[in-house]
């Protein structure tokens, strides 16, 4: 044991902070507009949220913590906000968590992670910001670690140790957050994000003994591209792959990195590399920077390691440079679906919904067999809010250029069209007829592998104001916001020059997640 402790430095009343942010969202959650708000994605009842935080299965429940901002439809002061389930299908909203109220968290209780120590205790890791002028961000961040311990088997309310890591600020450009700790072996790691005083975007890790007090060891990881600036929400995790041998999975979200291609085309964008590491040593890579999910909505994840050995990662569905057209509806943002995450045959990563999500199909509707000639078009349902669409598609017997799936389809002729293209070998996601967004289409392209199968295999779910598209398992993820207008949102399958042959087609209603 050691005689550190963290240091405490309370400027508000704590509970005093969480009722008036209960406040600010109920206001907000009162006169709340529905059409776009999520049925089974992860919200907030009003208000802003941002990244998923503190994410764990802890004494019976599944927990997922987010970035709020309780009083508007902005990013603005930070708080945690709290929902939590016990089978992971439907969720009950828990009181908000955090709120400022220590010096080092004046502007924001930021980003962070949930690891529980061997005690079967957990503890929360997270940053605390300031601007450093203390008035606004002209200049610059001032971020340290904190950390704070639940209350309470259900984590309903917590306690706040204080700051744990305090920053460097000559070796660092501002950028100082985003802790994620974990344990291998008989250690305790912590990785977090830094811009480096040149401005490089880096992964530092820690080590501790007691879960407490953090020694820096060594930079795990730097950016080789000089435009990455910041390595926000990093994540560090084994992966065993098909023969049982373990590859550590190095994921960064990455502020700075530029177009190219079918690359980086969102402001910011989270991927992973995939490698090897051992205790001690470096994390040496073995593929290039792979994008978690090509959609345009797409951010922050993280992932956490659930009792069975499950890796589960869910991400916010961004951005912070568009404007949101639900932020006119009382709420704004919206997490992914929680998604499973694993190696495939591939050797590449996957991630799919988690199996337990599929409680939610109802009154599932079979096609069968669907064979479309060239321009054809079948509505699948004349009105869908919220359901999931199976599709697998004939390669070898489809000659359409695209062919795939127009959804949130209105009278006003507007749709997304999720489709396989075959000049350029992508499933993409095209927004050009859709409304309330920047527009934009973004592709997943299929590995020669993939295109030369008899099959592709697409799972394209549906919610009021958002579009997902698993491809192949997983493979690769497209996540959209569209935002349609009033009326029926059809789905009706279509080809264009050329026909479609589809081998299954199958269409679920969705229930929600108990949240609205
Ligand atoms: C990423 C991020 C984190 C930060 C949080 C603040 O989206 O910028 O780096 O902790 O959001 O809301």
């Amino acid at each position: 044991m050691t005689d550190f402790t963290p240091t405490l430095t309370p400027f508000a009343d704590h509970d005093a902070e969480l009722a008036k942010a209960e406040a600010g969202v109920a206001k907000l959650a009162a006169t709340r507009n529905d059409r776009w708000y999520p049925k089974f994605h992860i919200a907030s009842d009003g208000g802003w949220i941002n990244d998923p935080n503190g994410l764990c299965y802890y004494k019976g429940r599944w927990h997922v913590f987010y970035q709020l901002f309780p009083y508007g439809t902005a990013w603005g002061l930070c708080h945690w906000g709290h929902v939590s389930s016990a089978d992971l299908v439907t969720w009950r909203r828990e009181p908000i968590t955090m709120a400022p109220s220590l010096e080092q968290e004046r502007d924001g209780v930021f980003s962070g992670s949930a690891a529980i120590g061997d005690d079967g205790e957990l503890r929360f890791y997270y940053t605390g910001h300031r601007w450093a002028n203390g008035r606004d961000n002209t200049g610059g961040e001032w971020q340290v670690q904190m950390m704070a311990v639940p209350d309470d088997d259900e984590l309903r309310h917590v306690t706040k140790l204080g700051m744990i890591i305090d920053c460097p600020r000559d070796k660092v450009h501002w950028h100082f957050r985003d802790p994620k700790v974990w344990k291998t072996g008989d250690v305790w790691y912590m990785v977090h994000g830094v811009s480096s005083a040149d401005r490089r975007g880096q992964m530092w890790l820690y080590t501790s003994e007691d879960m407490v007090e953090w020694t820096f060891k060594t930079v795990l990881f730097e950016h080789p591209d000089p435009d990455v600036f910041m390595l926000e929400c990093p994540d560090f995790f084994p992966l065993a792959d098909r023969d049982g041998n373990e590859k550590w999975v190095l994921c960064f979200s990455a502020m700075g990195s530029r177009p190219k291609g079918f690359m980086n085309r969102n402001a910011n964008n989270a991927g992973y590399m995939i490698g090897t590491w051992e205790p001690g040593g470096a994390f040496e890579p073995q593929t290039e920077f792979r994008l978690w999910d090509c959609g345009h909505n797409y951010y922050a994840p993280q992932s956490f390691d659930a009792p069975d050995g499950r890796r589960i990662m869910v991400g916010w569905m961004s951005p912070f440079d568009h404007a949101m057209a639900m932020a006119g509806d009382g709420w704004c943002g919206q997490l992914t679906q929680l998604r499973e995450v694993f190696l495939g045959e591939d050797g590449d990563v996957h991630t799919v919904p988690v199996p337990e999500a599929d409680a939610l199909r109802a009154d599932d509707v079979e096609f069968g067999a669907v064979d479309l000639a060239e321009g054809g078009r079948m509505t699948l349902d004349a009105d869908l809010e919220a359901g999931e669409i199976e599709l697998s598609i004939d390669l070898a017997n489809t000659t359409a250029e695209r062919c795939g799936l127009r959804v949130h389809e209105t009278q006003d002729g507007g749709y997304v069209y999720v489709a396989y293209d075959a000049q350029t070998g992508c499933v993409v996601l095209d927004r050009q007829n859709g409304s309330g967004t920047d527009g934009g289409y973004r592709a997943a392209p299929l590995s020669d592998d993939e295109l030369a199968a008899d099959a592709l295999k697409l799972r394209v779910f549906v919610d009021r104001g958002s579009v997902e598209v698993y491809v192949n398992d997983g493979h690769q993820v497209l996540s959209s916001y569209n935002f349609p207008t009033q009326g029926p949102r059809a789905v009706s399958l279509t080809c264009e020059s050329g026909g479609l042959r589809v081998k299954g087609l199958t269409l679920h209603h969705l229930n929600g997640i108990a949240l609205e």
